[in-house]
């Protein structure tokens, strides 16, 4: 599998350099879809990866744009209470949401403490009504993305082609490694994306990432390959260890 036309590969030093660059092209593509829409919804990553961009931008760059005009949505969820250690929303509450006192009605999370079927359900229903429909999704401007050393993706996880359903939007798949459920966007909304962004650093996603770039294409056992907007763009942010095992780097 090779990079499509819309795709880019950006190889940076290390972790420090990634975050900054994740929380750069945040600002960038805010800045850009605030001048020319008046609005910009992007949903977040989970994991431990994004903690430092999000950081940065409730720091360094609160001063960088009208977060008023910004819609925060979730590309996952674990299926635990908003107070949890392990919600996706908490992360990012406490990191970057809280600190620049993002009003509650500009942010919609996953709601993890409901029945995960119900929780899917009605967060699909809020992107309907929030978001614009492009390329028969509702539209987020971006999305950001993280990569498990599986090959997953949100929680689009290994062993179930992620295409199954593709006619929802929101999904709860059970997770066989984990032994429960999560909440997930499905590719059918990833692809309709303006801009994805997949953040992954650290030599565990050395293998990986090899496989997912360079490897026979098969979603059902790396679904991170499912990624391909449909009209947008997908940029992958990685460090040097990460892309170790590549064979072709960019220029
Ligand atoms: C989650 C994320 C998941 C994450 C990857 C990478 O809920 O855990 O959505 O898809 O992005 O597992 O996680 P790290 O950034 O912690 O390596």
């Amino acid at each position: 599998m090779s990079l499509a036309s819309n795709a880019s590969l950006v190889v940076l030093a290390d972790e420090t350099a990634i975050a900054r660059a994740v929380a750069e092209s945040f600002v960038a593509k805010a800045r850009a879809a605030i001048e020319a829409r008046g609005t910009f919804s992007v949903a977040l990553a989970g994991g431990s990866s994004p903690k430092a961009a999000y950081a940065l931008l409730a720091t360094e760059y609160r001063d960088a744009l009208a977060w008023g005009q910004v819609r925060f949505f979730f590309g996952d969820e674990r299926c635990v209470p908003p107070d949890d250690d392990e919600s996706n929303y908490k992360m990012a509450y406490q990191a970057m949401l809280g600190p620049l006192g993002i009003p509650g009605g500009h942010v919609f999370r996953m709601r993890g403490e409901d029945l995960p079927a119900s929780a899917a359900v009605a967060y699909a229903a809020i992107l309907t009504s929030e978001l614009p429909a492009a390329h028969g999704a509702p539209t987020l401007d971006f999305i950001m993305l993280g990569m498990g050393p599986d090959g997953h993706t949100a929680s689009l996880f290994p062993g179930t082609d992620p295409l199954t359903g593709d006619d929802e939007l929101v999904r709860a798949p059970y997770v066989e490694k984990f032994g429960t459920y999560r909440i997930t966007l499905t590719p059918r909304v990833l692809n309709a994306a303006y801009d994805l962004e997949v953040e992954t650093a650290g030599p565990s996603k050395s293998d990986a990432l090899a496989a997912v770039l360079e490897g026979p294409y098969d979603p059902t056992a790396l679904p991170i390959q499912i990624l391909a907007p449909s009209a947008g763009r997908l940029t992958w942010l990685v460090d040097r260890a990460a892309a170790a095992k590549l064979t072709a780097l960019p220029p």
